[in-house]
């Protein structure tokens, strides 16, 4: 599989929909956008609206899946293993095609967009794996996520270096050597090359130790208070219900609870089910 495959986290898909023209599901990467049409009147900044929607011909994974994130804030989708969030934000990111429902970002409805034009259009996604490329320095792997400009990225560069100083420590390095959060700070930095106006997270603390973790959270929150808004999606519930504006409980696909983290974290079913507690 190309790079480019996997810098898009289009790689080992279980469904056949690539070798499928009529297939509705997971795109190869060639699939043209279509026109962008108006967003809506009180739109938050992006919202995936009623999104329903699977890989390929199989069942829909999303039943009517509502997420959002308003300018300058974080929000967070939690849920169980399987509940879908990976395949919710693979939707906001143009991955699967939905049955139903719409994206809409910045007062645009981008729907029709493949994954590259919402790039260009201003969204910076980083899956949950495979969301490096090894073999490649540290410096390459931000050089390939600027791929859509053709101005001068060293400010950028500088910028994601200052954000990620131990990153920057590595620069010449192989980014496949790293620690598992330095290597998740790459790849924060990769989408951050090409100064979008949402960023995307998907499970940017998995496998790290409980420090990094803090650190990381610290980074985000930094990058979200600078006036870039955060979607994510996190394992580690508390904490997320800390850091979050708004807070989705996804499970089966399905919208469960939402509100801020401190609405959520009130709840006695979602600190019994959720929280531990
Ligand atoms: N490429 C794919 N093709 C077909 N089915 C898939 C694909 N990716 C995920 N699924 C299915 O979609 C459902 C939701 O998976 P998803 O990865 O979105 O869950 P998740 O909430 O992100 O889980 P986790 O916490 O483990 O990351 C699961 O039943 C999964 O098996
Ligand atoms: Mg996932």
């Amino acid at each position: 599989m190309s790079d480019v495959d996997q810098a898009f986290g289009n790689r080992g898909n279980r469904d056949a929909s690539v070798v499928n023209p009529r297939g509705r599901g997971t795109i190869d990467g060639s699939r043209r956008s279509g026109a962008i049409g108006p967003g809506k009147d009180g739109d938050p900044f992006l919202i995936g609206d009623g999104m329903s929607g699977g890989y390929g011909r199989g069942p829909d994974i999303l039943h009517d899946c509502t997420i959002a994130v308003e300018k300058g804030q974080i929000a967070v989708i939690v849920g169980p293993n399987g509940a879908g969030k990976s395949t919710a934000m693979k939707a906001i990111f143009g991955m699967l095609d939905l049955r139903q429902g719409s994206v809409r970002l910045n007062g645009h409805d981008i729907t029709a967009l493949n994954p590259q034009d919402r790039v260009k259009a201003g969204m910076g996604f980083v899956p949950q794996v495979n969301n490096i490329f090894p073999s490649m320095t540290v410096e390459e792997n931000l050089e390939m996520g600027a791929f859509i400009r053709d101005d001068d990225i060293s400010g950028t560069l500088e910028q994601v270096y200052d954000l990620f100083p131990a990153v920057a420590e590595k620069r010449k390095q192989a980014a496949g050597e790293l620690s598992g959060g330095q290597r998740q700070q790459v790849a924060v930095g990769r989408a951050l090359m090409t100064r979008p106006q949402v960023l995307m997270l998907d499970e940017p603390t998995a496998g790290v130790s409980p420090i990094v973790m803090d650190e990381l959270f610290d980074r985000i929150i930094a990058i979200a208070r600078g006036g870039l808004p955060v979607l994510m999606v996190e394992q580690n519930a508390q904490q997320a219900m800390n850091i979050a504006d708004k807070a989705y409980v996804l499970v089966q696909g399905a919208n469960a609870h939402t509100g801020t983290g401190k609405e959520l974290m009130a709840n006695d079913e979602v600190r019994r089910t959720f929280l531990g507690g």
